[in-house]
């Protein structure tokens, strides 16, 4: 009659739930054949003369008392079994939890973070809820516990499991546009397993970037896709030093780059740059994602590594381009000397040539490998002709991933 019930102590939960539907449904019927009765009995054709009655102590009482005892013994089975899911049991082990648009975040007092609540069998678990930004509800059909989470207030409940295995929690409060996906797993271990599960590693989670494990612990990927789509958000992936078109909090409209400055005051402040077309929903995370972290997401964005040097790994898609626009016809990347300069080692180095006739020295930053690709006359390396022609005419986009790229094999100490 009832789905499959986990937990004990909502066992009577379940009890009062069919004793007061059992009372519901006895007084339906003596109500509904009393009515009946009445109607058969009484009629005007068997009954045309209406009696008058002057009261009855007797029906009064049973009329007063009945009910009453009724309700006060619907109310005592109702007290208890909520009793029992109020009280928890001292030295439970603590598990924070908490609701946000769209996705669950539990927190484990080693600091581990998962997305899917993990407890160990028959084990009490005292979860502390709170929500991040609207009202959500904590709700395990399994173990019939259903708690408002609300923000700004504190709400503790627990639960304990006597059987393993996955078992649906769902949001069971209407929470906006995604309210339907804030699904996830209550999984269920043996007490082993589960020390094993919070102590370790999983094996996927080893090489991950840890930009990337940041953005799935904060729920970033709840609103945004990584694959070019929209969601209820804008897209992250190849955000990098692309041009917005912002709203500013007075009504401005500006273009800017995409930077590492843009990209965090996204996270800290979204409405402080809102990306045109876009609703100003996102929550700040200032206080919440620490500055260092942001840092880290910011990096992983931008095709960084954590602090926020150029990966090394994969081909970078500039190293294509300097190939199709013939940049190695007279450039090296590998330090040997040709008719050009080599990129090996060329960002942040210093170089000394002629700025339009005159000896200068100069440091080799962004800015000046976009000039020098553009119009490589306008600053000639000591040692070398002026015969580079202006490629004044690559996309913009050519040019950015050829900088990048350049930059990527600069030298270390600079970048
Ligand atoms: Cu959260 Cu519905």
């Amino acid at each position: 009659m009832f789905p499959e019930q986990i937990f004990s102590a909502a066992k009577d939960v379940d009890h009062a739930f069919l004793i007061i539907l059992g009372f519901s449904v006895f007084i339906l019927v003596v109500v509904t054949l009393a009515m009946l009765w009445f109607l058969y009995r009484y009629n005007y054709e068997r009954h045309p003369i209406a009696s008058q009655n002057d009261g009855n102590v007797l029906a009064e009482i049973i009329w007063t008392v009945l009910p009453l005892v009724i309700v006060l013994g619907l109310f005592w089975t109702g007290w208890t079994s909520f009793k029992a899911m109020r009280t928890i049991p001292e030295g439970a082990m603590v598990v924070k939890a908490e609701g946000r648009m769209w996705s669950w975040k539990f927190t484990y007092d080693t600091g581990k973070t998962s997305s899917e609540l993990f407890i160990p069998i028959d084990t009490p678990i005292k979860l502390e809820l709170s929500a991040r930004d609207v009202i959500h509800s904590f709700y395990i059909p399994a173990m019939r516990v259903k708690w408002d989470m609300v923000p700004g207030m504190d709400t503790d409940a627990w639960i304990e499991s006597d059987t393993l295995g996955d078992f649906d929690i769902f949001c069971a409060e209407y929470c906006g546009l995604k309210h339907a996906d804030m699904i996830t797993l209550l999984r269920v271990l043996p007490a082993e397993e589960f020390q094993a599960w919070l102590e370790g590693m999983p094996e996927e989670e080893k090489d991950k970037p840890r930009g990337l494990a940041l953005m799935e612990e904060y729920g970033c990927f709840d609103c945004h896709t990584m694959d070019g789509t929209d969601d209820v958000a804008p897209p992250l992936n190849d955000i990098a030093n692309k041009e917005r078109l912002i709203i500013l909090p007075d009504g401005a409209k500006r273009t800017i780059k995409a930077d590492a400055h843009y990209l965090k005051t996204s996270i800290m402040d979204p409405g402080a740059e809102l990306v045109d077309g876009w609703d100003d929903e996102m929550p700040p995370y200032e206080g919440d994602l620490s500055d260092e972290d942001a840092d880290v997401v910011v990096n992983f964005l931008l095709g960084k590594d954590e602090s926020g040097k150029p990966l090394s790994s994969g081909p970078h898609p500039g190293e294509h381009m300097v190939k199709i626009e013939g940049c190695l016809m007279c450039h090296s990347t590998d330090g040997s000397k040709g008719r050009a300069s080599t990129f090996k080692g060329l960002y942040g180095s210093e170089v000394s040539g002629h700025r339009f006739g005159k000896s200068s020295t100069e440091v080799v930053d962004e800015a000046y490998i976009r000039e020098s690709i553009k119009y490589s006359s306008k600053f000639v390396v000591k040692g070398y002709v002026d015969s580079m022609p202006p490629y004044d005419d690559l996309s913009e986009e050519t040019v950015t991933g050829i900088v990048s790229y350049i930059m990527t094999l600069g030298g270390e100490e600079h970048q």
